[in-house]
């Protein structure tokens, strides 16, 4: 008999609903709320709350129609438990968890680093058996190096000690009053600019760690823009360019030396920063020179920001080992790895 999943994601400012048969999805829809926050320069929680409550029901309706399934089909619900923003997770739990009890479903809660993982395993390209899989998990809240020796198994190489990259890609857009979410723009504005204009050093080199830091990142390029007259189309360019031919550099330098010490079977990025362009060009001409042995995978553009399809995929090997959760679950907003 086939599993089917319905899968809640609300942990930011995305509403997405999907439904898995197995390990297929066959629905996966996604409600952005990026123009609600865009006046904001950010994600207000209140707004983001508001706007799941109004959204969620409708689109699961949507998403069912679209499946052509009825509850009676649907195995387990399943909502993103954390991490994330604390009132947004909150309209999805709560979601999944009356409907589960109104159905008589189990009732699952995943997380969503493990979500942004498992969005490689919806890729053609991905091996039955990809373990060891090395994964770099680069998003708005995250930064890092994991090892998966086993579904749902996860060993955390190295993370960041302070920022996100993509937190740091969005503060730097926003020092050149680029719109939110700041890491499309720079990667836009970058096209024009120079790469090696601008200098950044870089972080917790004489240290042997796969850890990252992006603060100094940060103010570095406060400083550069400090020593401007004007924020001029040129100076946006060039240092949308170079603060991300920085940030891919660093990012991919950490992962390869991961992999050097691991000698993965698989290798990957995931996460909303996986969406740059130089960022996945640099790890394909680097995974063909460096690991010729090594299977490289690559999220496909849309499953690498928040989606359900991947949380529907996560939640699939959690139904396969009876991982289900009970009506008193919370969100948690901290939840680790
Ligand atoms: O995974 P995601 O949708 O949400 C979190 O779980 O955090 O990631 C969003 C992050 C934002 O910081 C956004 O600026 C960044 O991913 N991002 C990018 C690109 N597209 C999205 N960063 C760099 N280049 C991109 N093309
Ligand atoms: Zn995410």
């Amino acid at each position: 008999m086939s599993i089917y999943i319905l899968a809640i994601e609300t942990s930011c400012d995305e509403t997405a609903i999907a439904i898995s048969k197995d390990d297929k999805i066959i629905v996966s829809l996604v409600a952005s709320q990026i123009k609600l926050h865009q006046p904001y320069g950010g994600v207000v929680p209140e707004i983001a709350a508001r706007e799941h409550i109004q959204t969620i029901i409708p689109l699961i309706h949507e998403a069912m129609s679209q499946a052509n399934i009825t509850q009676k089909d649907i195995s387990a619900i399943s909502a993103t438990a954390g991490p994330g923003l604390s009132p947004s997770l909150m309209i999805g739990i709560d979601t999944a968890k009356n409907l589960a009890f109104a159905w008589n479903k189990p009732f699952i809660a995943t997380n969503h680093l493990h979500g942004h993982i498992y969005s490689l395993f919806l890729e053609d390209n991905m091996p039955k058996n990809p373990f060891p899989l090395l994964t770099l998990l680069v998003s708005g809240g995250h930064t890092q190096i994991i090892l998966m020796t086993d579904h749902l198994s996860f060993k955390v190489l190295g993370k960041t000690r302070d920022d996100a990259a993509g937190e740091a890609f969005d503060k730097v857009a926003s020092m050149l009053d680029l719109p939110y979410p700041g890491g499309p723009e720079i990667s836009k504005q970058a096209t024009g600019g120079k790469p090696d204009h601008y200098r950044f050093t870089t972080p917790l080199q004489k240290e042997k760690t796969l850890d990252f830091s992006f603060s100094g990142t940060k103010t570095q390029a406060l400083r550069h823009l400090q020593q401007e007259h004007k924020i001029t189309a040129d100076v946006i360019q060039n240092m949308s360019a170079s603060f991300q031919a920085h940030t891919t550099t660093y990012l991919l330098s950490n992962l390869f030396e991961a992999a050097h010490q691991t000698t993965p079977k698989t290798i990957a990025i995931t996460g909303g920063v996986s969406a740059n362009t130089r960022l996945r060009d640099h790890f394909i001409d680097r995974c063909k020179l460096e690991l010729p042995e090594t299977i490289p995978i690559l999220p496909q553009l849309k499953h690498t920001t928040d989606n359900a399809a991947m949380i529907a995929r996560a939640t699939y090997e959690q139904y396969k080992r009876g991982d289900f959760a009970d009506f008193s679950t919370i969100a948690n907003p901290k939840l680790s790895i």
